[in-house]
C-alpha cells in the first residue's frame, strides 16, 4: 500500500531523511530554510491526500537543515476535510517506512491555558482524543507496529526537554501544556471549552492527534508545538475566525521558524 509512494520518493532522492516536519497553517515558509531541497508535489506521490484547506501548500520537501536529513510536509490533510483517519496518517506512515526516526508536527490552537496570550508557543506534552477517529482502528497492519501500542511517553519526554533547553537559550517563551483534538470543523461553542479546561485541556485543535497516534504506532519518537492563534471561544469576547487564526500565524511566523531551525540538530540524534 505504501510502496509506490516509497518508490516515487525514492526516484526523486537518495537521502534518507531522520526527522519528519509536518508544518501547519501558515507556516509553509519554513520549506525555505531547507537546503540542497527536493520538491516533490503530493500530486506525485501515489495515494498521497492533497490538502483543500487555505494555508497549506501540498508538497513534500526532503533536503537538508543544519546539516540534519529532514523531509517536510509543506501542508497537511484534516479530518474535517473528510478524510478518513488512514489518510490523514498517509505520509507519516510513509516517511516512518522510508527511514524518519523523529516526527515533528506544527499546528495552530485555540488557548484554554490562563497563561496562554494570542500567539504563545505551546510544546504539547500530551493530549486527550475527542476526536472519535483512530487512524489504527481495523486489522492490524503488523508491519507498521503492534495490535496494542503505548502511550505514555507519546510526545517524548526527552525531546522536549532539550527542546525546552534550546528555546530558553534563544530566549524564546515556550510553554507545555495539553492538547484536545477534535474533527471540527467549527471552533467550539464556550460552554464546550469551559468542559475541556475542566478535563484538563490546555489548547483546542483539529489536527495532530492522528499523525501523533500513527508515529507511536510505528515506534517513532514525536514532538509537537501549537501557536495558540487566537484564546478560545468564551475566553476573550472576541469572535473566532480563520483569518484570525491566519493573522496570528503569520505575526508569529518568523519566531515558530527560528525555533524549530534550531531544535532540529537538537533532536536528530
Ligand atoms: N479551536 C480549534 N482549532 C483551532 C482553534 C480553536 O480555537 N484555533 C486554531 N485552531
Amino acid at each position: 500500500m505504501y510502496q509506490p509512494a516509497l518508490d516515487a520518493i525514492r526516484q526523486r532522492t537518495p537521502l534518507t531523511p531522520q526527522i519528519a516536519l509536518v508544518l501547519g497553517s501558515g507556516l509553509g515558509a519554513f520549506a525555505n530554510e531547507v537546503e540542497n531541497a527536493v520538491t516533490i508535489p503530493y500530486s506525485d506521490i501515489p495515494g498521497w491526500p492533497v490538502s483543500t484547506a487555505i494555508g497549506h501548500a501540498g508538497q513534500l520537501v526532503v533536503g537538508t537543515v543544519a546539516g540534519t536529513p529532514i523531509a517536510v510536509m509543506s501542508g497537511r490533510v484534516h479530518l474535517y476535510e473528510g478524510y478518513s483517519a488512514q489518510q490523514v496518517v498517509f505520509g507519516t506512515r510513509v516517511l516512518g517506512k522510508l527511514g524518519v526516526k523523529t516526527l515533528i508536527l506544527t499546528n495552530a490552537a485555540g488557548g484554554l491555558h490562563p497563561d496562554y496570550g494570542q500567539g504563545s508557543l505551546v510544546l504539547i506534552n500530551d493530549h486527550i482524543n475527542l476526536m472519535a477517529e483512530n487512524p489504527c482502528l481495523g486489522p492490524n497492519d503488523d508491519s507498521l507496529g503492534p495490535r496494542f501500542f503505548d502511550m505514555t511517553d507519546a510526545y517524548s519526554a526527552d525531546l522536549r526537554a532539550r527542546v525546552l533547553a534550546k528555546a530558553a537559550a534563544l530566549n524564546i517563551p515556550l510553554h507545555q501544556g495539553v492538547y484536545l483534538a477534535l474533527k471540527g470543523p467549527n471552533f467550539e461553542t464556550p460552554a464546550e471549552i469551559r468542559a475541556f479546561a475542566r478535563l484538563g485541556a490546555d489548547l483546542v485543535g483539529m489536527s495532530t492527534v492522528p499523525e501523533v497516534l500513527a508515529a507511536n504506532h510505528m515506534g517513532l519518537r514525536c514532538l509537537a508545538i501549537s501557536c495558540v492563534t487566537n484564546l478560545a471561544a468564551g475566553i476573550s469576547t472576541e469572535k473566532l475566525s480563520h483569518e484570525e487564526v491566519l493573522e496570528t500565524g503569520r505575526r508569529v511566523r518568523d519566531t515558530f521558524v527560528r525555533l524549530l531551525k534550531a531544535i532540529i540538530p537538537e533532536v536528530a540524534a
